[in-house]
């Protein structure tokens, strides 16, 4: 909600224990690929995130019968008689490009805006329009507006994707699955997001092969029916609750949480000298030891470290001693939350795609604006590690990916309010 602000005092070690969120990534995407079904579909475990509400909101301008509630959303796509996605709607969030390949594979046609400038910098979608195109599409794009017509459907091809893009990946398999014959993804994204897609899809009667690796099989089908699927957890969040942890020296169980979801990020907390134990299908870190700087993290793309734990991390490494290097390959302006964390007390200085961290002693409470998601969640990280209280404002872009952030927090004993 706009205006609404966290106010966290810092200074506590937080231990405990929680289940954590379904993931918003992988839920923004089945959330479109329910449009391809002739049936209902029950999402479990579905974040009830301003994103998500968005997507329903689309699905239901398109005529599905979709509901959210109590972390469950119901679609039912049988009614769905509608192809365009008003520019309100397309901007309301980034992945609403997603809806493309699936409108496209739905109805072989759709109309729907650019989904935006965005805080992290331009983020083009040459790959997702090749992509279509590829697979018998026209394309016009006029006015910012993106026509898109296969008169006579999709048909299957081979793809090699300049870059292992996660939502030209999503947006190919999602107008391959009702082509025509088979589809091949080369360099596709290897997130794990991908897998909770393909297996979703694959329930609801696609044949989608390899899901995960770096080439995708697609074999088209007729139709596609519901199902029921549980979204995977989400990772960024435990890598962000992880880091609130380690933040105030204290120690959590992430339980239910499958250790190779963590397995980019993770190390990172052994380097800093956390203790990290795997056990009975939970993680365990624990940092109330003194932790140390990392040398040099590099984002990239699964298996390598997610850009999304970028921010949070950072917010750790501001008071571990020594010094620690990021190098930013995803996105153009993804340090925007860097000025917040100095402003801090942060020894940060920032050129180009590096970002060097010199390791403080002591973080102070100041006033601060949530920049992009992660960035805000990264300022919420260090301000429960500093000192005095911390107002984060702009906290709708942090309630864009976090479910109840302050109830998650204060389950671990952060003093922590939204006002
Ligand atoms: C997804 C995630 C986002 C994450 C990102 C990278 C969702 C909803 N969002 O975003 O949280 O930070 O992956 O892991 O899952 N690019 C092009 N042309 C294209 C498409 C992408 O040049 O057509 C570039 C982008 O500008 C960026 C890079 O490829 O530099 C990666 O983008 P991509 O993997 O597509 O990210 P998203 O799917 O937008």
């Amino acid at each position: 909600m706009p205006g609404q602000k966290l106010v966290i005092e810092g200074g506590k070690p937080l231990s405990g224990e929680i289940k954590v969120q379904g993931a918003k990534n992988s839920s923004l995407p089945i959330l479109a690929a329910s449009l391809l079904c002739c049936g209902e579909s029950v999402l479990k475990n579905c974040p009830m995130l301003s994103d998500v509400y968005a997507s329903c909101r689309i699905l239901n301008r398109l005529g599905c019968k979709c509901r959210a509630e109590n972390n469950m959303v119901i679609v039912d796509s049988s009614s769905a008689d509608k192809a365009e996605i008003p520019d309100e709607m397309m901007r309301e969030m980034r992945s609403s490009i997603i809806f493309m390949g699936a409108l496209l594979g739905k109805f072989g046609y759709c109309s729907l805006s650019y989904p935006g400038g965005c805080e992290l910098g331009p983020r083009p979608i040459d790959m997702h329009l090749d992509a279509v195109r590829k697979m018998g599409a026209s394309v016009n794009d006029e006015f910012g507006v993106i026509r898109c017509r296969a008169e006579k459907g999709l048909h299957g091809t081979k793809i090699s994707l300049k870059y292992p893009s996660v939502g030209a990946t999503e947006n190919i398999m999602l107008a391959a699955v009702l082509a025509k014959g088979e589809t091949i993804i080369y360099n596709a994204a290897r997130e794990p997001e991908i897998i909770d897609l393909g297996m979703y899809l694959n329930k609801c009667g696609a044949v989608v092969k390899g899901a995960g690796g770096s080439t995708i099989v697609i074999e088209g089908r007729e139709r596609l029916h519901g199902c029921i699927h549980n979204i995977m957890p989400d990772r960024i969040a435990a890598a962000t609750y992880i880091s609130a942890v380690a933040a105030t020296r204290g120690e959590i169980n992430i339980l239910n949480f499958d250790a190779t979801l963590a397995e980019s990020f993770l190390p990172v907390f052994e380097q800093m000298g956390c203790d990290v134990y795997v056990y009975d299908g939970n993680i365990y870190v624990g940092a109330r030891k003194p932790l140390k700087g990392v040398g040099k993290i590099i984002t990239m793309p699964h298996p390598g470290f997610p850009t999304d734990a970028q921010a949070v991390v950072m917010a750790v490494l501001c008071r571990a001693k020594g010094s620690s290097i990021f190098e930013e390959t995803i996105f153009e302006s993804r340090y925007r939350h860097v000025n917040a964390l100095v402003k801090m007390g942060a020894d940060i200085k920032t050129a180009g795609k590096a970002a060097v961290i010199e390791g403080v002693r002591k973080m102070y409470g100041a006033k601060v604006e949530a920049t992009d998601l992660r960035g805000g969640a990264a300022m919420a990280v260090a301000a429960l590690g500093a000192e005095g209280i911390t107002e984060i404002s702009e906290l709708r872009y942090i309630d864009r990916g976090y479910e109840s952030i302050e109830n998650v927090l204060t389950s671990l004993g952060a003093s922590v309010k939204r006002v």
